[in-house]
């Protein structure tokens, strides 16, 4: 028992464009401690080409993922001959890219005779801001907004997740990316498109608010990308002049449902907190709407730390830690790995 109340994870985040590695000690009870973390993004190189090659990122993984280990080990002052678990990502994400973080870590795994665990990516995000300064505690419902999802949760306990909404088309990222890409701002185009937005008015432009008056917790932001589109074409020369103001539009009308939709999240359930994880978590709108929205309610809101809002290695280390330390799963020492590239988040239900 003692074992399994301090033990060491490293943590091999690939289902993307960033390789990340990280150690966390687990605590017996209590948050796991963080105690190293490196990242490598890929973004300049999947620049050239406006969004994610998948075979650059998976070759680029391999290239990174055992520098970024050494270097991860070293910070913390580490042996690798100490670690106790290996964990990984092990969906859903680019199938190629999750095949290199889950190949190294069982390959890692076998060699020491230590066991590993693959982890589903959302539930990462989900868990990351108990890294924060300010953790959250259990019941709470999550707003998980990525690139590639957009759902709202509620979350009772670790590996207790119950989905009461989510995205029938595009997931708020790829909205965020898609415009963006649309303005030539470049890849990823959220951050891009939000520092444009400051100097635009977001009332500019009246862009539709899909599914704001459903009266379900659904979200769909094809159509959106369909207006942004059609206003540019409109704007035709004069679109350099106003590229701000449409930009600030689109993230007006982005960060309008999203809020909304949390709101009624929270009524619906009862709740008085909510999370808020994945790389359009770093929103600095979506943040200041959120929280004034909540204040105004006696509402708790939690945030991972900026830094780990996009993918990173801490997030997986620490929800294979979290998951561990709940008695959720069992880390295995059978390395015949495979991973998900599609892996709904209610389908790892823990006991
Ligand atoms: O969580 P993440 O790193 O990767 C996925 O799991 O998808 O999220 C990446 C997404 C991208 O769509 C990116 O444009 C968006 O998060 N993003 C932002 C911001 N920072 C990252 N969107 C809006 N505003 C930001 N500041
Ligand atoms: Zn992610």
């Amino acid at each position: 028992m003692d074992e399994q109340k301090k033990q060491l994870v490293l943590g091999i985040e690939s289902s993307c464009d960033e390789t990340g590695v990280a150690l966390v000690q687990s605590q017996g009870s209590g948050v796991p401690a963080l105690l190293a973390h490196a990242l490598h993004s890929q973004i300049e190189m999947h620049q050239a080409y406006g969004g994610v090659v998948p075979e650059l990122a998976s070759r680029d993984h391999i290239r990174r993922v055992l520098p970024l280990t050494s270097a991860v080990l070293a910070e913390a002052g580490r042996s690798l001959a100490e670690v106790d678990v290996v964990a990984y990502t092990r969906g859903p994400g680019l199938a190629g890219a999750l095949l290199v973080g889950a190949g190294v870590a069982c390959a890692l795994g076998m060699a020491l005779g230590k066991p590993v665990l693959g982890v589903h990516h959302l539930e990462g995000h989900l868990l990351s801001p108990f890294l924060s300064a300010d953790p959250p505690e259990f019941p709470f419902v999550a707003l998980l907004v990525s690139g590639g999802h957009t759902q709202l949760m509620r979350v009772d306990g670790v590996g207790r997740y119950e989905l009461l909404g989510e995205t029938i088309d595009d997931a708020a990222g790829e909205a965020f990316d898609k415009s963006a890409k649309l303005m030539g701002l470049g890849y990823p185009g959220g951050p891009a498109l939000s520092r444009l937005a400051q100097q635009g008015d977001p009332a500019a432009f009246k862009l539709p608010r899909p599914l704001l008056h459903s009266g379900n917790l659904d979200f769909s932001f094809a159509g959106l990308k369909t207006a942004v589109l059609t206003q540019a074409r409109k704007l035709g020369d004069e679109l350099e002049a106003r590229k701000a103001d449409l930009a600030a539009s689109t993230q007006a009308a982005i960060v309008e449902v999203l809020v909304k939709k949390s709101l009624t999240a929270l009524q619906e359930t009862g709740l008085q907190r909510i999370v808020v994880a994945g790389g359009v978590g770093a929103n600095r709108q979506l943040r200041e709407q959120l929280d004034a929205a909540c204040a105004k309610r006696r509402v708790r809101v939690h945030y991972p730390e900026l830094h780990l809002c996009t993918d990173n290695g801490a997030m997986i280390a620490l929800a294979a830690a979290m998951r561990l330390q709940a008695g959720q799963q069992q880390a295995i020492f059978d390395y015949a790995f495979d991973v998900k590239p599609r892996w709904p988040l209610n389908a790892i239900q823990g006991a």
